[in-house]
């Protein structure tokens, strides 16, 4: 069947899942993750790529999905909080945020786990400065930054405890 006017058949894979739906050109990839495949765990904040909130992995790159259009994750492969862990067994950087408490109302909280996914997987052995130069572009209301800082360093060793440095 011919795609109607102003939409595109895309093929995305999200969290090892492949979709192939049709959207319209201008759908967000914000809103084709929350509203056609129901994955609520990425949020919205300022829907003008401010706070990070919405931030996911396309092909391992953190990006604002409110700033990405669905059209452009074609054939392309994206990570949602979902896809990082699971309620019994979390991935190691969602383990050490609740050991450490690095979350208050949890609004901010995929944003920054996805966007310290990304930034870990490039510098594993970061200084508490670099983590704080990395979280610049994800803002916490609740403002518990000091906790957000001290459960990044222990994910960072829970990670290399699991990765070794070969
Ligand atoms: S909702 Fe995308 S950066 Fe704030
Ligand atoms: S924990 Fe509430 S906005 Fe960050």
């Amino acid at each position: 069947m011919a795609e109607a006017v102003g939409t595109q058949k895309i093929s995305v894979t999200v969290n090892g899942v492949k979709y192939e739906r049709e959207v319209n050109v201008r759908t967000l990839l914000t809103d084709f993750i929350r509203r056609e495949l129901g994955l609520t765990g990425t949020h919205v904040g300022c829907e003008q790529g401010v706070c990070g909130a919405c931030t996911i992995l396309l092909d391992g790159d953190a990006v604002r999905s409110c700033l990405t259009l669905a059209v452009q994750a074609n054939g392309r492969s994206v990570t949602t909080i979902e896809g990082l862990g699971s309620p019994e067994q979390l991935h190691p950087i969602q383990e050490a945020f609740r050991e450490k408490h690095g979350l208050q109302c949890g609004f901010c909280t995929p944003g920054f786990i996805i966007t310290v996914s990304a930034y870990l997987a490039e510098n594993p052995d970061p200084s508490e400065h670099e983590i704080r130069e990395a979280l610049s572009g994800n803002i916490c209301r609740c403002t518990g930054y000091q906790n957000i800082i001290e459960s990044v360093i222990e994910a960072a060793q829970k990670m290399k405890a699991i990765e070794p440095a070969t």
